[in-house]
């Protein structure tokens, strides 16, 4: 079997460059060796573990939370049956299992729901048939097979692992970071030559950047948030996107690899460590707002758990638990610190016209369709 590095080899030695994008897309999601495709990369650091952890991953009052979110979400649109709840990269299936775990109470809510996972890894679609178990469950390739209907759909963390381009400034304009065989046969980074035809793919605020600067841009990112956008305009709805980035567009790189929740170099060994971006909130809300529907904050995620009711919720689960109790506090703290996952992730929510703002994010100013401004609170 050819290594992925020998694959990415071969296609440089035709194609001669490669866009960062179409490198992260090889490394993460190459049918055979793409480092989804492998295996389940989650969980705690020790020699034989994962390369990182989520959200859900540290506490089941993550998922218990969106869950809530999302029923409660449900009751605001009138209580639709069915109701697709579409969760986009589902990693384990953890959150999954922990928002329907949460809500088998609310009446109605489960009989309404048509569950559809958008996964492209086989291994991790296992995964989720495993911690699923007796919900019943349809797999999807892409955003485009979710079926006509009410929508309620969740990702968390499925944004920053989409392939970003990089642009860097130079004296003759933007000009793209390409990956190309080096003269030692590793691969490397350069810039092809600047061309015109690139400035206007790179955010209105950032284009006038100095000479050096880098900046992401994630072209399946902006297709996916425009594509629910038009949906959420024509059919009823909310998503709710979890990830980490700063509001307004910021220079990178940010591109980084990790493995055993140790930095790696991005382009030694791809397919064996994880790769991921920040997410640019401020152009995936402005990509939705122009298809049509309304955007809601970003919002950081501390506040946002706080105001889904995660104190309590963190005193209820160790009163039933004492022994558990300080563990529960340190999972709760690092999920809405400031200095841990509380300020850096966010929580953007997408809505049909006229629902209004969802839970967690009444405080936030509601954008309407049409063009975003770059409002909203710096990291
Ligand atoms: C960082 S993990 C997040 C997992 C989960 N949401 C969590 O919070 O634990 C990214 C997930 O997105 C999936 N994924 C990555 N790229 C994808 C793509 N292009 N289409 C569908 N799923 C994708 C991965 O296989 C994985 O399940």
């Amino acid at each position: 079997m050819v290594s992925l590095l020998d694959h990415l080899r071969q296609r440089l030695a035709r194609e001669g460059a490669l866009t960062v994008a179409d490198f992260m897309g090889e490394a993460l999601t190459h049918p055979v060796s793409g480092y989804y495709m492998r295996g389940d990369p989650f969980g705690a650091p020790s020699p034989s573990g994962g390369d990182f952890v989520t959200a859900p991953e540290i506490s089941q009052m993550f998922g218990e939370l969106l869950g809530v979110w999302c029923a409660d979400t449900w009751m605001r649109l009138g209580q639709p049956s069915p109701c697709a709840l579409v969760e986009l990269g589902p990693g384990r299936g953890t959150l999954l299992a922990d928002a329907l775990r949460a809500t088998r109470q609310v009446p109605g809510f489960h009989d309404a729901l048509d569950v559809h996972l958008v996964e492209i890894s086989p291994a991790l679609r296992e995964r989720q048939r495993e911690s699923l178990g007796a919900h019943q469950v349809t797999w999807l390739d892409n955003v485009g097979q979710i079926p006509e209907g009410p929508l309620l759909l969740i990702a968390n963390e499925f944004f920053d692992a989409l392939p970003v381009r990089q642009f860097e400034q130079t004296a003759e304009g933007w000009a793209e970071r390409v990956v190309v065989l080096g003269p030692d046969g590793n691969l490397a980074f350069a810039l092809a030559a600047p061309s015109a035809a690139n400035r206007p793919l790179i955010p209105a605020t950032l284009r006038d950047a100095p000479q050096g600067t880098v900046v992401e841009v994630c072209p399946a990112a902006l297709n996916i948030a425009a594509f629910l956008g038009h949906r959420l305009a024509r059919q009823p709805g909310a998503a709710l996107i979890v990830d980490y980035g700063p509001v307004k567009p910021a220079p990178g790189p940010t591109l980084q690899a990790l493995r055993h929740h140790r930095h790696h170099e991005v382009l030694e060994a791809p397919g064996s460590a994880d790769l991921t971006a920040h997410v640019d909130f401020t152009s995936l809300a402005q990509a939705a707002a122009n298809a049509g529907c309304e955007t809601h904050g970003p919002v950081r995620q501390g506040g946002f758990l706080r105001a889904l009711g995660i104190e309590l919720r963190a005193a209820q689960l160790a009163a039933a638990a004492p022994g558990a109790a300080e563990a529960i506090s340190a999972a709760r703290r690092r999920l809405t610190d400031p200095a841990e996952m509380g300020d850096l992730f966010k929580a953007l929510a997408l809505t049909s016209p006229g629902l209004g703002a969802p839970a967690g994010f009444e405080a936030a100013s509601p954008q309407a369709p049409g063009p975003l401004s770059s409002g909203g609170q710096d990291r």
